[in-house]
């Protein structure tokens, strides 16, 4: 019989799995044979889903709402969408401006195979997300990368983002508070944005998924709700996932223009259908009912992230921008590239984090992912003590270097 090499797209080769899944993957199994992982890869809350949340999920159940609903979302989830939007942002959505999918990434997703025509860019801003240039290539697009730099906070290079503008630009994304470094946009470069994507005619997909989770003591913004003008060129992005510990019901949303909602509807309608029955139960009880354990998550993430830097700030070479927001930090590591353990020599993102995994069984995810290969993302939404130790562990590895 012939061998059978079972082929596959181009598409499909050419994709990059998400490394940080990957990392965690990689953590929990280690984890299965019994090594004693700390674990600060994860990009999730370690908060259980709120009691009152799980209920609405369970009556939707009991009422057997479990059958299709319309491809964009009940009225009940589009409604509580809407309403967070006004009372955030103070922007109103009608119902045809707003479509819930299946997690963020979803909306995302369908979003670039709605807008991009191949060869399209889209300006990402550096470091980005992990999934962002994989879901602009998938629909053909080109990422154009917008380096950005610790030394300023991670703020938007102005000068070189308006130089990068052609007639080719079809979107920038940004994402603020943002995964991994933790840095939010200032209103003076979201306003100045805006009045870019009006001038030459560009979508602005601003990515909020971490909007509630912010220190700074700044309300949730993004590029329209600074500029209403520019309302027509924004695309919302946003989800339960991160500000209800919902990681698993997988509900995201985006709200804008009703014709970018129909393209991205009509996309869904041929591909998953509606997201989960329950899950949009359960998202919209999130999203209109009581946000005292919002604030109370909050809290926690916030005195982590005051452990976490005062730890990393003792540690000699390294550097880290304060997060204003997320539950991420990105500290630089570089003074430790070219040094030496036993094994071998660290000599970027990837063999520093392959260092920690198996000589101190911490997991994180190297820079480079992300796009910067200075940098490690620590991520600290989990238990104090966890970050602790993992502290100590990093400062006896790096220490054990030489
Ligand atoms: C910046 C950013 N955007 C979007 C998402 C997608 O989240 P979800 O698909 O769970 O809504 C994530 C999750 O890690 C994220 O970090």
């Amino acid at each position: 019989m012939m061998s059978w090499e079972a082929p596959l797209a181009q598409r499909v080769k050419n994709l990059k799995p998400s490394p940080t899944l990957a990392v965690d993957a990689k953590a929990k199994a280690l984890k299965a044979s019994g090594v004693d992982i700390v674990n600060l890869s994860a990009g999730e809350p370690d908060f259980d889903t709120p009691e009152h949340i799980k209920e609405a999920a369970i009556k939707a159940v009991r009422d057997g709402f479990t059958k299709y609903t319309a491809v964009a979302g009940i009225p009940e989830l589009k409604d509580a969408i809407a309403a967070k939007l006004e009372r955030d942002y103070g922007i109103s959505y009608t119902a045809d401006e707003i479509i819930a999918s299946t997690g963020g990434k979803q909306a995302l997703y369908n979003i670039m195979q709605a807008i991009l025509d191949p060869g399209d860019e889209v300006i990402i801003p550096v470091p980005y997300w992990v999934s962002y240039p994989a879901l602009v290539e998938l629909a053909g697009g080109a990422p154009q990368y917008l380096m950005c730099s610790a030394d300023d906070g991670f703020a938007l290079d102005m000068e070189s983002l308006k130089a990068m503008i052609n007639p080719k630009t079809r979107a920038i994304i940004l994402n603020s508070p943002s995964n991994p470094t933790g840095a939010a946009y200032s209103r003076k470069d979201l306003e100045e944005v805006s009045r870019l994507a009006m001038q030459h005619g560009f979508y602005i997909i601003t990515d909020d998924i971490y909007d509630e989770i912010r220190f700074d003591g700044t309300p949730p913004e993004n590029a329209v709700s600074v500029n209403p003008e520019a309302r027509d060129r924004v695309l919302v992005v946003n989800g339960v996932s991160k500000t209800y510990a919902m990681t698993g019901w997988r509900i995201g949303y985006m709200a804008g223009p009703a014709a970018v909602v129909k393209a991205t509807a009509k996309i869904q309608s041929q591909s998953t259908s509606n997201p989960n029955s329950i899950a949009q139960k359960a998202a919209a009880a999130a999203l209109a009912g009581p946000q005292e354990c919002v604030r109370e998550m909050k809290k926690a993430f916030a005195q982590r992230k005051d452990y976490i830097l005062e730890r990393l700030g003792a540690i000699e070479g390294v550097k880290c921008v304060e997060p204003s927001g997320a539950f991420y930090v990105f500290p630089d590591m570089s003074a430790y590239y070219g040094r030496k353990h036993a094994g071998g020599t660290v000599s970027d993102s990837l063999t520093l984090a392959d260092y920690l995994l198996e000589s101190a069984s911490i997991a994180c995810v190297p820079g480079i992912a992300f796009g910067d290969d200075r940098f490690i993302r620590f991520s600290y939404a989990t238990d104090i003590g966890v970050i602790k130790e993992g502290m100590d562990r990093l400062e006896k590895a790096l220490g054990g270097l030489s």
